[in-house]
């Protein structure tokens, strides 16, 4: 993380405060940024606007690269354990940094759960599967619970409180508001060192608001733009970004599953690696990994304890996979 604007070629004291009031408070931050917006929000001139990003890049080493420095810097990549050994597998070790988790389902399937669950365990050492940073958790219903991620902390023998200490909460009233919060991430997420940013969920607002076909691609523009923004947060700082996602029933389509992910594909497109969830038996809960650069289509089971997300028992996981035969799902 580099907070030293002034190293950035051109950048004098002026520039660099009126960068900085308008949260550019990092090179990696201007690296990232549509020049444009660099325009409307910091106020500058088209030209220092473009000559500032240029070099913002080229200090990044943004732009053209072998595919072997983009390997070195895809090592930096870290991985957050969700504490169940079959979902961290399919999700090639835990949930990715550099790199957007959208988890799509149903109500009640466990989404925030999941979500609380790697609030806690993003701050562990990375040698016990954890991130070593804070998070910042965007609330758009809700349904965070302190309590909740006390329980889970201190069933697993965590210091509860320490961990509700390295969550900072964002409530989000409306999508605007949800949008400013997200402007607000790249000076928030260095200055805090979080590792995980949260979006649960991400479209709910959206969906409320922007109601009918007139707004629909508005609604679609708004949404992309800040997907985008999240994207590169992600890259920027080496961060995971994790969001929910809700389903919608299909009432055209007689095969398969009629479920599809809200926000279409827009939302298909931005997103990294997308993770369906669906209740299974016994209580159980199956993760399928449905669309990802290279994780292959597979499916995990998982139980929703005190303790958050758990590895299910060897019976329920049975009678899930006889159940996924007699269905072939
Ligand atoms: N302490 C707990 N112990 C066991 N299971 C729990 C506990 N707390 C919550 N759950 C389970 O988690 C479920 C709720 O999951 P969650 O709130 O994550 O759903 P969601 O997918 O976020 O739904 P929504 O779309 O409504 O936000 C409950 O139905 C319950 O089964
Ligand atoms: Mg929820």
């Amino acid at each position: 993380m580099s907070d030293d604007l002034e190293k950035i070629k051109g950048v004098g004291s002026s520039t660099a405060s009126r960068l900085r009031a308008a949260g550019f408070t990092t090179v990696e931050a201007l690296a990232v940024t549509p020049v444009r917006e660099i325009i409307s929000r910091a106020g500058l001139g088209e030209e220092t606007a473009f000559k500032t990003c240029e070099e913002a890049r080229r200090l990044m080493n943004f732009g053209f690269v072998k595919a072997a420095d983009l390997w070195e810097r895809r090592k930096n990549l870290l991985r957050c354990t969700t504490e169940s050994k079959k979902l961290n597998e399919i999700l090639g070790g835990g949930v990715e940094t550099q790199a957007m988790t959208e988890f799509i389902g149903d109500y009640g399937v466990g989404k925030t759960q999941i979500c609380m669950m790697l609030s806690v365990t993003a701050q562990l050492p990375r040698e016990q599967g954890g991130l070593e940073g804070n998070v910042i958790y965007m609330d758009t219903e809700g349904t965070f619970i302190p309590e909740r991620v006390y329980q889970i902390a201190s069933k697993r023998g965590l210091d509860g409180q320490k961990i509700l200490d390295g969550i900072i909460v964002a409530r989000a009233y409306t999508s605007d508001h949800q949008c400013l919060l997200i402007d607000h991430l790249f000076k928030k997420c260095p200055e805090e060192n979080a590792k995980l940013v949260v979006v649960d969920s991400m479209i709910s607002h959206f969906r409320g608001e922007y109601i009918g076909r007139e707004v629909l691609a508005e609604r679609q523009q708004l949404l992309n733009q800040y997907l985008h923004k999240l994207l590169r947060l992600s890259e920027a700082y080496n961060l995971a970004v994790v969001i929910t996602n809700q389903v919608q029933a299909n009432p055209a389509q007689f095969y398969g599953n009629p479920e599809r992910p809200t926000g279409g594909h827009v939302m298909a497109h931005a997103c990294t690696h997308r993770i369906h969830m669906r209740r299974g038996k016994s209580g159980t809960r199956v993760a399928k990994v449905i669309d990802s650069p290279y994780l292959p289509e597979s499916k995990a089971s998982f139980i929703i304890t005190e303790k958050g997300i758990e590895d299910s028992e060897k019976e329920a996981e049975e009678a899930e996979e006889a159940e996924g035969q007699s269905q072939n799902l």
